[in-house]
């Protein structure tokens, strides 16, 4: 990802391995105000940073699982305990298992496991930036295109899903604005996302989360696409809270609602999006703001990280063998699941 630094233009990915064995990531948690990496020298140290989120996004959690089991083997951790701790880390984010079971394939194989992760790692990269490709022609001169959370590069090792077609649009010289999410509680959209947008000088605004329907209905918006942290087999599509009702609003308004996603979100095991395990995450995320309460001290609250949008109000899934169906994810995601890593 391009990021303009005070050294100049920098070219970046969200995580990788040293050699040592050191898994590290751009802390995520404190951009926009400063660029830092964090050195995880152990795999309790990275999974500890999935789970405070200094890495996020469901393919880059997938890359932290699969450095992380790479990094057990560099530094001689137990390879099953390692597996079990990174597994609990996050439970909505299919790739998190994916990549977890695809380094135990890798082990069983008796390939180079420093190798196969940091292949792992570049292939997500590859694909976003096939997303990228099949996405671009969906954005046309004059549109204000919608989008929630953060599904860029940061999310993804590099590219992004959500953003990753955006990025090809404005580079191919295509005139349009994004409208992004604050994305409470966390404000991945007005933190993160907006922040990726600005480093590429894509026009964008950012917007109160409840500001979204408004735009539509004045016509601000003529598309919406998001990334998924899991899509099941029916096509229905777990991301962060408040995708759902995104999508319910995109139907009203005939606006076409895309989600972005590789194949190492399909959980093709599960049938349908009410199956998928929704994370809860601790209440200070709502009732505070950087320490201070913005609620009564002793209000109970309840906080989701995630929703699930039926696959009726999905156009279509721009995937890195194209835009396709919800009919389709059996057939065509399974056939790309059996051939990976063997390509
Ligand atoms: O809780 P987060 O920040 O990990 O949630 C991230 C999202 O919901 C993203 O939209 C999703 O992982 C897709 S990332 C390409």
């Amino acid at each position: 990802m391009r990021v303009k630094t005070e050294d100049g233009v920098k070219d970046l990915q969200a995580l990788w391995l040293e050699d040592d064995g050191r898994v590290v990531m751009m802390e995520q948690r404190i951009i926009p105000e400063r660029l830092e990496f964090m050195d995880c020298r152990t795999v309790e140290e990275t999974a500890v940073a999935i789970e405070d989120m200094v890495v996020r996004g469901a393919p880059a959690i997938g890359a932290a699982g699969a450095l992380g089991m790479a990094q057990a083997h560099i530094l001689g951790e137990d390879w099953a305990s390692s597996k079990a701790r990174l597994w609990k880390t996050r439970p909505t984010a299919y790739d998190l298992f994916y990549a977890l079971e695809y380094m135990d394939r890798a082990k069983e194989a008796g390939a180079d496991l420093v190798k196969a992760a940091r292949d792992f790692t570049d292939d997500i990269a590859r694909r976003c930036k096939a997303i990228g490709e099949a996405g671009a022609p969906l954005i046309k001169d004059g549109f204000g295109v919608l989008t929630h959370c953060n599904a860029g590069a940061l999310a993804t090792v590099d590219w992004g899903t959500a953003l990753a077609p955006m990025r090809i649009a404005h580079r191919d010289g295509t005139k349009f604005t994004v409208y992004s999410d604050e994305t409470r509680p966390r404000l991945q959209g007005s933190r993160l996302t907006a922040w990726e947008l600005e480093n590429e000088d894509i026009p964008h605004y950012i917007i109160a989360d409840n500001a979204a329907g408004h735009y539509m209905q004045r016509g601000h918006i003529q598309l919406a696409i998001t990334g998924s942290d899991r899509v099941t087999a029916n096509g229905d599509a777990a991301n962060k809270i408040g995708t759902y009702e995104k999508a319910v609003l995109a139907k009203e308004n005939g606006i076409p609602f895309y989600i972005a996603a590789p194949v190492s979100t399909f959980d093709l095991g599960m049938s349908d999006g009410m199956q998928i395990p929704i994370e809860e995450r601790d209440c200070s995320e709502v009732t505070q703001f950087e320490g201070r309460y913005m609620a009564h001290s002793k209000s109970p609250c309840k906080n989701p990280g995630f929703d699930v949008t039926p696959a009726r109000y999905i156009a279509g899934y721009i995937t890195e063998i194209g835009i396709i169906t919800a009919d389709e994810i059996p057939d065509r995601i399974g056939a790309m699941q059996q051939d990976h890593g063997k390509e």
